[in-house]
């Protein structure tokens, strides 16, 4: 069952999706050379206490592991679920933010690849990629459209442009719980899968990777990182399915890659 939010409810998706996406723009704009991975992590915890917000993220279980941070912080090969600690950012790192709070009990969930200073070219790329394939995602997700019309575009532009979408990891339905019904993979067939409805909020969030598809978990058993090593982008937008435009829940404002 894909839980179909009613108007009070999305009022309040609204309001979590903005403490997230608030965040999200505020930990981008912080983000400088010599920091640790740590320091945007507490920072992130101080935003989240003063904005009377929860971490999703904190504590959270699979399996017999438990999530140790306030939000997923990953560098250039690792693809999703880093973990804070002592690393250093340096000039040219790509930095993965990814923002899941709870605000009076509903989930908003956003991520963002932040480039260090200049990056180069092919990097560079890469994140225009990613953020336009989310943006060709988002762009289908209306009532009426199918789940793979979605994925379908996101593999589109991806392939296109000599880049892989990672497998492995979905987006997903997101309201009363961090992960609702429907798994939303990034590739697909157009016309298939089931047909999205107005009141259904998605959280769209491709990952690609410059080199192969193939992903590996890191030792701490949350890291994901490319198998060859090449830099991976990651960008998520929580969305309201609606019977016209989609309703970007988690928008920041004109300047997305930031
Ligand atoms: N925010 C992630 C998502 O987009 C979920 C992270 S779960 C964690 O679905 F435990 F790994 F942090
Ligand atoms: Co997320
Ligand atoms: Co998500």
């Amino acid at each position: 069952m894909i839980p179909i939010k009613n108007a009070r409810e999305i009022e309040k998706m609204r309001q979590a999706c903005r403490s997230a996406s608030d965040i999200l723009e505020q930990l981008s704009n912080m983000i400088r050379p010599g920091m640790s991975t740590k320091d945007v992590d507490t920072a992130a915890a101080e935003m989240m206490a003063q904005a009377g917000v929860k971490s999703a993220v904190f504590g959270y279980r699979m399996g017999h592991r438990v999530y140790p941070g306030n939000i997923c912080i990953s560098l250039n090969d690792e693809v999703i679920h880093g973990i804070a600690g002592q690393r250093i950012i340096q000039y040219g790192d790509l930095v993965k933010l990814d923002i899941t709070i709870i605000r009076d009990g509903w989930f908003g969930d956003t991520a963002a690849t932040i480039p260090v200073g200049l990056v180069d070219d092919r990097a560079d790329r890469l994140l225009r990629v990613t953020q336009k394939a989310l943006e060709r995602g988002i762009g289908v997700a209306r009532e009426g459209r199918r789940l793979g019309d979605i994925g379908a575009e996101i593999e589109d532009e991806a392939r296109r442009n000599g880049f892989n979408v990672v497998r492995e990891f979905v987006g997903h339905g997101v309201g009363r719980k961090m992960h609702e019904e429907p798994q939303v993979p990034n590739y697909g067939k157009r016309g298939s899968g089931v047909r999205l409805r107005a009141g259904m909020t998605l959280a769209i969030e491709p990952m690609i990777n410059m080199g192969a598809a193939n992903v590996r978990l890191l030792d701490d058993g949350w890291t994901a990182c490319t198998a060859d090593g090449l830099p991976s982008a990651h960008f998520e937008h929580t969305v309201l399915i609606t019977n016209a435009e989609p309703e970007i829940l988690t928008w920041r404002g004109k300047t997305q890659l930031k």
